[in-house]
Formats: structure tokens, C-alpha cells, sequence
């Protein structure tokens, strides 16, 4: 049991990296390295990057020729790879989200268990947090996070609460937010209604849809083909991204055609459904219930019709 982080579908995204032996690959999100050994477990003569923008990560990096840790957001994966000489790779993971380090840590904010400042950056050295969203945006602009990211009702009201509120007194930790938020939600459903608000939050202070965006769009330009892209997500505004990304080729799901007509996509999805954590896995790691794995394969596209 690693304390930083159980790795989700461990088995399974490794089986379905399908790693050569002396190929390049990415982990996009070390985290506690939990996937990263086990690609590292599989290459021969090969070579592993990994990502993270999160300091804490440091300590889990494995004391291993093959594989250098790269201190930045996924978003800048090309750019990043180059600086190291890399332009092309075999294959990409990314095991999306927080991990449990991040969650468990009570002065980060991102759990509705502690009562912490409302920071939730991933990167420690990132300008915005979550207290500075509630403090300084607008409630138009928190209605639109909390709806489009929360898939909260009634947001509305709550942003407009927030406006109100602030104006009173700084809402500044994780009790201030819960107490507001108390008076929108029957108490026997607060835990998953306080837990969605922490999610709207989250994802804005981290753009964690655009940086899905840029990484989707630059694996598409560096993997090789034939090489694989495996994607772990765990809310289904993720899932529909890469899902849309895997299957059209644009993460908003609108397919891009040649002039004949014919649809150009980078790669073709392996996986027709999503593939899930069984009971057992999550009988040991409640965090794998939600996780979705996506798959899907580069095409050659100079063979394309
Ligand atoms: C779910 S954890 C990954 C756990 C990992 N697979 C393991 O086995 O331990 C996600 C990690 O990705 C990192 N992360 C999330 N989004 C990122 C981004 N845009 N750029 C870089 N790192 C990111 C987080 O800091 C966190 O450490």
C-alpha cells in the first residue's frame, strides 16, 4: 500500500500502454509513481518521462537511470519534451485528477473533511486559489464555474450568496465556503453537494480542462503511430473530452472532415466503452469507483484515404 497514492487500474493501463521494450514513454501525472514503476517494470533499454506540477511529488521519484521526473503542468508537454531533446514518444499515460496526498493534506485545502484556507492549487507556486476566486470574481463569473464545472443547479443563488457574503466578512477556509452553503442543500445530501462546489473550484483554480486540452492535442502530435494513448479520468466532463478527442478528434466532439468527406482524427479509440475498476479494486481503493479508462491507438496518417 503506497501512503502517497494507490494507483487506479494499475493492471490494466499498463497492459493497454502496451509497452515496448525500448520505447519513449510519458507519465503525465507521477503523483506517488505508482504507474511510473510499473512502466518502468516493463522497459528494457527504454526511456520514462514524468510530469507533475506538484512539489510534494519529489520525495516518490525512483532512483532509476530510465526515467527523469519533468517539475511542470502536462499542458506544456511538447515544449517540455523538446527541452530534453524528445519530439516523438511510444506512448502516454495520464491518471487525471488530485491525488490522495493532495487530498489528505488538510492545510491544501481540497477536501470538505478539514477546515483549511481555500487554496486547492495543485502547484504550490500557482497565483490563483480558491479563496481568491471566491473573494474577487464576479457572480456571474462563479455562477458560470459552479454550473458549467459543478453541474450545480441552483448556482445562481449561490453565487449570488457569495457576492453578498463577502461583502460581510472574507470568505476565506473551507468551514467559511461549507457554512454559506449550508442554507442550499437538505442536510442529508451536503456531503456530495459540498463535494461538487469543492470540484467547480478546484477546476478553475487548476484549468484542468484546459490543460487536458493541450495535452490531448499535443500527444495527438507526438506519438507515433501505432503508439498509445491511455487516459484515466474521474468526472465526466473529463471522460467527455477524451472520449470526444478519441473518437472525432476535438474534445468538443465536433468531427473534422477532409474535403471527401472523410473524418481526420489522430487516433482510433480501442476500447468502444470505458474501461472501469472491478469490486474488488474497489473494495480496497473506494477512490477507483469513479475512475474511466479510455484508450485509443495513433493512426498513421499518411495512410489515410
Ligand atoms: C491521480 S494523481 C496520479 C497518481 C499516480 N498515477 C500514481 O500512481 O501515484 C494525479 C497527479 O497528477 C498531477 N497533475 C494533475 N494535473 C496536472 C497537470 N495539469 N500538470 C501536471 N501535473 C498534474 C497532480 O499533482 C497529482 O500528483
Amino acid at each position: 500500500m503506497n501512503e502517497y497514492h494507490q494507483p487506479v487500474l494499475l493492471n490494466e493501463s499498463i497492459e493497454w500502454l502496451n509497452v515496448i521494450e525500448k520505447g519513449i514513454y510519458v507519465d503525465a501525472t507521477f503523483g506517488g509513481g505508482g504507474h511510473s514503476r510499473a512502466i518502468l517494470s516493463t522497459l528494457k533499454d527504454g526511456y520514462l518521462y514524468a510530469f507533475d506540477c506538484d512539489k510534494d511529488v519529489i520525495k516518490n521519484i525512483p532512483d532509476d537511470s530510465r526515467f527523469r521526473l519533468i517539475r511542470a503542468n502536462f499542458k506544456y508537454l511538447k515544449n517540455s519534451l523538446s527541452e530534453h531533446g524528445v519530439t516523438q514518444i511510444d506512448g502516454l499515460l495520464a491518471d487525471l485528477g488530485v491525488s490522495s496526498h493532495q487530498f489528505d493534506t488538510e492545510n491544501r485545502g481540497f477536501s470538505i473533511r478539514f477546515d483549511a484556507e481555500l487554496d486547492m492549487r495543485m502547484d504550490q507556486s500557482g497565483k490563483l486559489t480558491a479563496a481568491k476566486i471566491i473573494q474577487t470574481y464576479s457572480a456571474a463569473e462563479l455562477k458560470s464555474i459552479l454550473s458549467r464545472y459543478g453541474e450545480i443547479q441552483n448556482s445562481g443563488r449561490i453565487a449570488h450568496a457569495i457576492e453578498t457574503e463577502r461583502k460581510k466578512k472574507a470568505i476565506r477556509t473551507t468551514s467559511d465556503l461549507i457554512q454559506l452553503l449550508k442554507r442550499f442543500v437538505k442536510p442529508e445530501s451536503e456531503n456530495k453537494f459540498f463535494a461538487r462546489v469543492f470540484q467547480a473550484l478546484r477546476i478553475e483554480v487548476n484549468d484542468e480542462l484546459g490543460a487536458l486540452k493541450n495535452l490531448l492535442e499535443q500527444a495527438a502530435e507526438i506519438i507515433v503511430p501505432g503508439g498509445r494513448l491511455v487516459i484515466i479520468s474521474y468526472h465526466s466532463l473529463e471522460d467527455r473530452m477524451v472520449k470526444n478527442f478519441m473518437r472525432y478528434g476535438d474534445t468538443w466532439g465536433e468531427p473534422h472532415k477532409d474535403i471527401k468527406g472523410n473524418l481526420i482524427r489522430p487516433f482510433n479509440p480501442i476500447l468502444k466503452k470505458p474501461l472501469t475498476a472491478g469490486i474488488k479494486e474497489i473494495s480496497c481503493n473506494p477512490r477507483s469507483k469513479s475512475a474511466k479508462m479510455r484508450v485509443a491507438e495513433k493512426i498513421n496518417l499518411s495512410e489515410l484515404p
